[in-house]
């Protein structure tokens, strides 16, 4: 492993904004996840991007911004007005509802986990947006992000540090063991505070919500204050939907996968029965908890499997902020324990986090690949 991994002090930070400007690749804290961070107008970077990661060119990237980088583009200026000064947005396709709602969004949640999904000026490189009209924009709230960006000089594509389907990572070491291998620098900025990634959000043609991905932002909160309710987009069910995304590795059935086989629980782990679970089992078993003591949860699972269980928790408290936190770093840990296989509670809330933890659950378990 060659890479260095350096603290994010302002010689560290001067460090990666100098490979940047290179044309070059660093890993990057946010306050989602780390990113894989490069020049989002150097094809070079973009091209570096997509081959570290081993991730397919049709899945487009995540373009972040700085708010010194925007006001550098016209300090008067609507946020709108600076996203196109800076090259990135076409303003003037949006839909006087898109630009109110999309005005509106911007002011309440950046910087902070919100992707936009608005249509692209053409200085945007196809690589970046995969051939889609529309480009995918966020302004992270991290003050290393935040100063990284801002000493590129420029937007900077980032998507989540892991190697392709893989667990995104939660720390600078979580980097280094996915990428250690393949990039010069890696920003330690300590542990991502929110810990899934970004709520993707597109306005359609009428200006309407639709959720591309759950994250960090709650969706209801987001229908709150657009006064319309967010509907999440499905192929079958808004198939007009303009402009339509491509494939997103957001919205892929199997992602954030670990490399042991997970399985979720039928439901929560109180009420599941050994009939519900397959009839082979391996002798030592994962078991994740979204809430709970992860003590008396290994001892009942043990009881149910008459099996070895290594468990954890998300939040004994139960905490949605604090699970979401610690979702990627546990499945990690289980994926290094001595479990053979992971089984994990599903998570039913849907409030706050809950439904982008229980989206990343499923999309981690083998039932991904059902399209769940
Ligand atoms: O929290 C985050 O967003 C993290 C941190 C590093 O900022 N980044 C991240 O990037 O998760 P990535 O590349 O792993 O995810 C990008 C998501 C995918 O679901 C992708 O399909 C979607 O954004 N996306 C990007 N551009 C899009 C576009 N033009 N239309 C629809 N979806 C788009
Ligand atoms: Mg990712």
């Amino acid at each position: 492993m060659n890479v260095r991994i350096v603290p994010a002090t302002p010689a560290g930070i001067d460090a990666a904004a100098e490979l940047l400007r290179a044309g070059d690749v660093v890993g990057i804290p946010t306050e989602t996840v780390y990113g894989l961070a490069g020049d989002a107008f150097h094809e070079g970077a973009l091209t570096r991007i997509f081959a570290v990661k081993e991730r397919p060119t049709f899945d487009p990237l995540i373009l972040h911004v700085s708010p010194a980088l925007l006001s550098r583009h016209g300090s008067g200026k609507s946020t709108l007005e600076q996203l196109a000064h800076v090259g990135l947005v076409d303003a003037a396709r949006l839909g006087e509802r898109a630009t109110a709602g999309a005005e509106a969004l911007l002011a309440a949640f950046w910087p902070g986990p919100l992707t936009l999904v608005l249509p692209k000026l053409p200085a945007v490189p196809d690589l970046a947006t995969s051939g889609l009209p529309t480009v995918a924009v966020r302004m992270p709230d991290h003050p290393v992000a935040e100063a990284v960006i801002t000493a590129a000089g420029r937007p900077l594509a980032a998507p989540s540090a892991n190697r392709f389907g893989r667990i995104s990572p939660t720390s600078a070491a979580d980097v280094a063991a996915e990428l250690g291998d393949r990039i010069p620098l890696i920003l330690d900025g300590g542990r991502c505070s929110v810990g899934v990634e970004s709520t993707v959000l597109l306005l359609d043609g009428d200006g309407l919500p639709i959720l591309l991905r759950p994250g960090g932002v709650d969706p209801d909160a987001i229908g709150r204050l657009l006064g319309s309710p967010v509907r999440t987009w499905s192929p079958l069910a808004a198939p007009g939907a303009s402009p339509a995304p491509a494939v997103s590795p957001g919205l892929m059935a199997s992602h954030y996968a670990p490399r042991k086989r997970l399985r979720l629980l039928p439901g929560p782990l109180a009420g599941v029965e050994r009939a519900a679970l397959p009839t082979v089992l391996p002798d030592r078993l994962g078991l994740l908890l979204v809430s709970g003591d992860p003590e008396s949860g290994a001892r009942r699972f043990a009881e149910v499997t008459g099996r070895r269980v290594i468990a954890r928790t998300l939040s004994r408290s139960g905490d949605l902020v604090e699970a979401a936190r610690n979702l990627f770093a546990e499945l990690r840990g289980l994926d290094a324990s001595e479990a053979e296989e992971i089984f994990a509670e599903p998570c039913s809330r849907q409030e706050g986090l809950g439904y982008a933890i229980g989206d990343r659950l499923r999309r981690a378990s083998d039932r991904g690949g059902e399209g769940a």
